[in-house]
């Protein structure tokens, strides 16, 4: 099993719509995919179910998983071909509460989930610092960070690292990987932030994606569809995005 974990606490950064797509990235390459939605908001549970008033259905929500009477999984299956454990606007209930915290941080989470029959896991994680946000750098084989190429991300980007050497000492193992999203080439501050931080991380940023109105449009249809089969994506954008999500999933 594969765990990749988006993660950025600042939001509008694009976990989301690289949740999406790399989850269809791994369905394309014949992977069996789960999507685990930490987020309140639920945007990658309503992409992959088409139903936008999937975050106020209550039960079988991604918060069941760190539950200590967890009885197991009942996910629900997306016409991509992709298995949802969805997010709502109750799954907080799980933040705060010692049990949890104690469960998530021990090891034994990590565990319940690194069991879950699944070739690639993919965890979509709310824009705020907790256990919905720490407990995933616990489980996962890789995180993704997405950046916007602003100063600000910088210091974004610190914290999330902050975080993960918290999570080491249990996962050792965990790789990160940053891409910077929505670069506007046209904007000089874009491409010194991107120069400074590739001058700091170096092959840890792995891509740039640049900011295309397609990427927004292609996860808004009736159908969503990952950027490379969207038909508004000129070929470039296509090849961008498809050989990006290859090389994040395989
Ligand atoms: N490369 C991009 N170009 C244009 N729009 C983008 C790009 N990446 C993300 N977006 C748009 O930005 C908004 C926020 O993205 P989202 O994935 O929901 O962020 P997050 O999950 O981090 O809050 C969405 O409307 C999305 O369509
Ligand atoms: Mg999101």
């Amino acid at each position: 099993m594969n765990i990749i974990t988006v993660i950025n606490q600042k939001g509008g950064v694009g976990k989301t719509t690289l949740v999406f797509n790399l989850a269809m990235s791994a369905v394309e390459q014949g992977k069996s995919v789960l999507v685990i939605d930490l987020d309140t908001q639920g945007n990658a549970s309503q992409i992959l179910t088409g139903d936008i008033g999937i975050n106020r259905i209550f039960v079988n929500g991604s918060d069941d998983l760190f539950l200590p009477e967890f009885a197991g999984i009942n996910p629900t299956r997306t016409e991509h071909g992709v298995d949802l454990i969805h997010g709502h606007k109750g799954i907080d209930r799980i933040d705060n509460v010692k049990e949890v915290e104690e469960l998530a941080y021990s090891g034994a989470l990590r565990a319940r989930i690194r069991q879950l029959p699944y070739d690639v896991v993919i965890v979509d994680t709310p824009p705020a610092i907790g256990v919905r946000h720490m407990a995933p750098l616990y489980w996962s084989d890789r995180v993704l960070i997405p950046l916007e190429p602003e100063l600000s991300s910088v210091a974004g980007l610190q914290d999330v690292l902050a975080a993960l050497e918290l999570a080491r000492p249990l996962n050792p193992g965990l790789r990160w990987m940053a891409v910077l999203n929505r670069v506007k080439k046209a904007a000089k501050s874009h491409r010194e932030v991107s120069d400074a931080v590739r001058a700091m991380y170096g092959d840890s940023v792995v891509s740039e994606l640049t900011d295309r109105t397609a990427v927004a449009d292609s996860r808004q249809q009736e159908k969503p569809q990952p950027v490379w089969k969207y038909r508004g994506s000129d070929r470039k954008l296509r090849t961008l995005w498809q050989d990006f999500c290859v090389q994040i999933v395989c």
